[in-house]
């Protein structure tokens, strides 16, 4: 393992994920264990542009495991998308002694860096930090894990009083562009049915299902709806069974964010810890421009170009699974 870094930085950055602070701390152990400083960029890209840096000696991250959220707290960067917020985030790299940088966060983030690294030459190692788990080149992302979790301890609630009142109630769940956290809760949760973007939605069909679910006496039902699911969301598809198969009483609820809080879950500060040592050793041993995951229970590194090309699928094996238990 090289040793010829002396100084990196690490940030959160994109929509924050149970497991970031997990994460944060492996980096810091990590970075201390092998003789190296690590400096943390507070606001992801925003507070590498302001120079907002602090010193992570190895007391900074104790007692962060458990915590969700981000105590470098996180941003969507608009100013780092122009040459000029680039220049002056080097530059205060520059200033600063940061040698190489670790990058916890999704797509967005990874893409910034790759443009960073290509215009500039600082090396990037990037975790993969989102509750979607929607990034190539790793099984799960960190945070994925604790928000179907979070899910589908809401879903089992929205049962017990779906089914008091008879009705059919519509969850929508986070992922903007993926059904993960939709397939994954929806199958735990006994879902009815359940809509993703990654397969086309037909509501004529939904609502043959759930009619055949009503002459069965099922007296109430629950759909999960995708955030990102083409009907344009929960209340949309609810507002277009109702016109044509309004037997149901019917409800709609958003969790929201309420899937990016909360404590993380014990595969996600394992996966975060894991990850975040390997960045670090990533960037000792000269790789750039890449991220860290894990597949099949191996650390991988996919560079930052295929990670962003690529688009994690849904497993069609959990799809027919779906179909198949809703029957
Ligand atoms: O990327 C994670 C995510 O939680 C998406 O599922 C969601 O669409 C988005 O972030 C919401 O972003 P914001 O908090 O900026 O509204």
């Amino acid at each position: 393992m090289s040793t010829a870094l002396k100084r990196i930085g690490v940030f959160t950055s994109g929509g924050d994920a149970p497991g970031m602070n997990a994460c944060i701390r492996a980096v810091v152990r990590a970075g201390v264990y092998h003789g190296l400083e690590v400096m943390g960029i507070r606001r992801g890209y925003e507070g590498m542009i302001d120079g907002d840096f602090m010193a992570m000696p190895s007391p900074a991250v104790s007692n962060i495991i458990q915590r969700g959220g981000t105590i470098l707290k996180s941003a969507r960067s608009e100013r780092f998308r122009t040459t000029g917020g680039r220049q002056q985030a080097f530059r205060q790299l520059e200033e600063a002694g940061i040698e190489g940088v670790v990058a916890i966060g999704g797509d967005g983030t990874f893409t910034g860096a790759s443009i960073f690294c290509s215009e500039f030459g600082t090396p990037f190692i990037g975790i993969p930090g989102t509750i979607d788990n929607d990034l190539y080149g790793t099984d799960f992302t960190i945070g994925y894990d604790t928000a179907i979790n979070t899910a589908v301890e809401a879903i089992d609630k929205i049962r017990d009083t779906a089914a008091s009142h008879d009705r059919l109630f519509f969850i929508e769940v986070m992922g903007r562009d993926a059904g993960f956290i939709a397939l994954r809760s929806g199958i735990a949760g006994g879902a009815e049915a359940i809509l993703v973007p990654e397969t086309e939605t037909d509501i004529d069909q939904l609502i043959s299902s759930l009619k055949n679910g009503w002459k069965k006496e099922k007296s109430s039902s629950i759909v999960i709806v995708a955030e990102g699911d083409e009907t344009g969301g929960a209340f949309k598809v609810a507002d277009a069974v109702k016109q044509k198969f309004s037997q149901y009483d019917t409800r709609v609820i958003i969790l929201g964010h309420l899937q990016r809080g909360g404590q993380p879950s014990c595969m996600d500060r394992v996966l975060a810890s894991r990850l975040g040592v390997a960045a670090v050793e990533a960037l000792m041993d000269g790789h750039q421009n890449a991220m860290v995951g894990q597949i099949h229970r191996e650390v991988v590194l996919t560079p930052f170009e295929q990670a962003i090309k690529h688009h994690a699928g849904l497993n069609p094996n959990l799809l027919k699974l779906a179909e198949i238990l809703a029957s």
